[in-house]
């Protein structure tokens, strides 16, 4: 696992997006992993910013989302579609049918939730971005996740629902149920790049990144991964017990390993 570890989410925001525009380079149909949160839309400035100046283009590539809440009604705002809609692809030149999300409506939702992750397989999802929660939760697995688990319903958390209610007009708007991508799903993207700004990160990325791999903390499967990048700022990073090593790493890096 890298750390890269950057003064401030700006700077985490261009890294990571360095990352994404080096992989559509490499590989100009790329399928490109999207999460939603606050964490990754320093990212996706920086992405929309290279595309209308012509730096990078998506007309060849896929997305894929990681979640999306179950019981909202269809074009709600707040579902994670329309949110990664407004946030990003609306305003690059991604094919309107190359984004793909989990399908919170269909009649049945779990045989929609077995469709979605073998499309995920079928397309083979070459960079994921990760945003982290609070409790260390990725996309919306919840602390207690089978860490082999595949798309399918959740219940969320009261913490997950509290932090989330910022976005809804009442706390109770908040569904109580979700679709997310597995943790086993995710850990079969090529890159996982894990995105993380704030002191109320500082927790999570340090149990995610050097505590023990265990279900309590979901992130933590990105130890597990041949191929993750985490890329923080200071405060994110606050409690990283070998933060001088990481940056003495970074540091280092060899200019042809860098993106
Ligand atoms: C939600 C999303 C996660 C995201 C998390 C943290 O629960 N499902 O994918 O990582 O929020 O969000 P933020 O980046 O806003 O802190």
């Amino acid at each position: 696992m890298e750390v890269v570890i950057l003064p401030d989410a700006d700077a985490v925001g261009a890294h990571a997006a360095d990352l994404v525009t080096a992989a559509i380079r490499r590989s100009p149909g790329a399928v490109i992993g999207l999460a939603t949160g606050s964490s990754p839309l320093p990212t996706y400035r920086r992405l929309i910013e290279r595309c209308g100046a012509g730096a990078v283009s998506f007309a060849s590539c896929h997305a894929v989302t990681l979640d999306e809440y179950v019981g909202l009604p269809p074009g709600h705002p707040e579902s994670y579609r329309s949110v990664i809609r407004r946030e990003l692809v609306d305003h690059i030149d991604l094919p309107s049918d190359h984004l793909h999300c989990p399908d919170p409506h269909a009649d049945d939702v779990e045989a929609a939730c077995v469709a979605y992750d073998d499309l995920l397989v079928e397309l083979g999802v070459d960079l994921q971005i990760l945003g982290i929660g609070g409790d260390g939760h990725l996309a919306f697995n919840e602390p207690g996740s089978s860490l082999g688990s595949r798309t399918r319903i959740k219940t969320l958390t009261e913490d997950t629902r509290v932090a989330n209610a910022r976005f809804f007009d009442h706390p109770d708007e908040v569904p109580r149920h979700v679709i997310t991508q597995g943790l086993g799903t995710i850990r079969g993207a090529g890159h996982l790049v894990l995105v993380a700004a704030g002191e109320s990160k500082a927790a999570p990325i340090a149990a995610a990144v050097e505590g023990p791999l265990t279900a309590s903390c979901p992130a933590s499967i990105i130890q597990l991964h041949r191929r993750a990048t985490v890329v923080v700022d200071e405060l994110a990073a606050a409690r990283l017990a070998r933060a001088g090593y990481y940056r003495e790493t970074f540091r280092h890096k060899p200019a042809w390993q860098r993106p």
